[in-house]
């Protein structure tokens, strides 16, 4: 896009690049920072964020989060998450992405909120005014500079999906998720997600034990080579 799109008249129109704050000044916080930087033989300069929310949506390639067939709550991606993060102009503080399946979809819908160097994740979205109770939270980290415990209405949400890093000043949001003895059991081994190997359809006996996996597609892929999915 040629540069003579961006300009003063510009302004007003939420271009990241010449209203970055939607018309609006942010009350505090830090300046806007970019990097420059080289793709395919050009500079650019990227604007620095705080974060990123990336919302698993049915309409952007997900298995499971926003399909009311499988009992997780049907949503508009943008009514439900793009129109509030409009309306608060955390636009380049915090950019919203509506994604595919991010993983864990057993507990959707789910979103993953990138923030200050922390990642958070959040399950079980099936609720139409939570989205308002995210945008809260992470508004007020943005002001505070900081990963702030979440707020009673989400504490439920919200989990540590990722081990720590391997530094001891890491500290977790939340201590409610345990451990379990059997997790590793019911785990189809090459898509991961929660399988009961007492009820499972598909499963197979190998090296003395019982594998059970969600679909035939599964069960396959690990028998064409067990060890690429045993080794742990
Ligand atoms: S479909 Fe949303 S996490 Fe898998």
């Amino acid at each position: 896009m040629s540069d003579l799109t961006h300009g003063p008249h510009h302004a007003g129109t939420g271009c990241p690049t010449c209203d970055p704050w939607g018309g609006r000044p942010p009350a505090a916080g830090p300046r806007l920072a970019t990097v420059k930087l080289n793709a395919r033989g050009e500079d650019f300069r990227i604007v620095q964020l705080q974060g990123q929310l990336l919302v698993c949506a049915k309409q952007h390639g997900s298995c499971c989060c926003g399909w009311d067939e499988k009992g997780r709550m049907p949503f508009d991606p943008q009514a439900q998450w793009g129109d509030e993060w409009e309306r608060r102009k955390i636009r380049n503080r915090v950019h919203l992405s509506f994604t595919g399946c991010l993983g864990p979809c057993a507990v959707g819908n789910n979103a993953l909120l990138l923030l200050h160097g922390r990642a958070i994740w959040l399950k079980d979205l099936n609720q139409f005014d939570i989205a308002c109770a995210v945008y809260d939270w992470i508004e007020n980290m943005l002001s505070d500079g900081r990963i702030l415990p979440p707020p009673d209405r989400l504490r439920a949400h919200v989990y540590e999906r990722f081990l720590p890093p391997p530094s001891h000043d890491y500290e977790p949001l939340v201590t409610s998720a345990e451990a379990t003895a059997d997790g590793l059991d019911r785990l189809d081994p090459v898509c991961l997600m929660d399988v009961d190997p007492t009820t499972a359809r598909h499963t197979v006996e190998y090296a003395g034990r019982r594998i059970a996996f969600c679909a035939p597609a599964c069960k396959k892929q690990f028998l064409a080579d067990p060890s690429a999915y045993l080794s742990a």
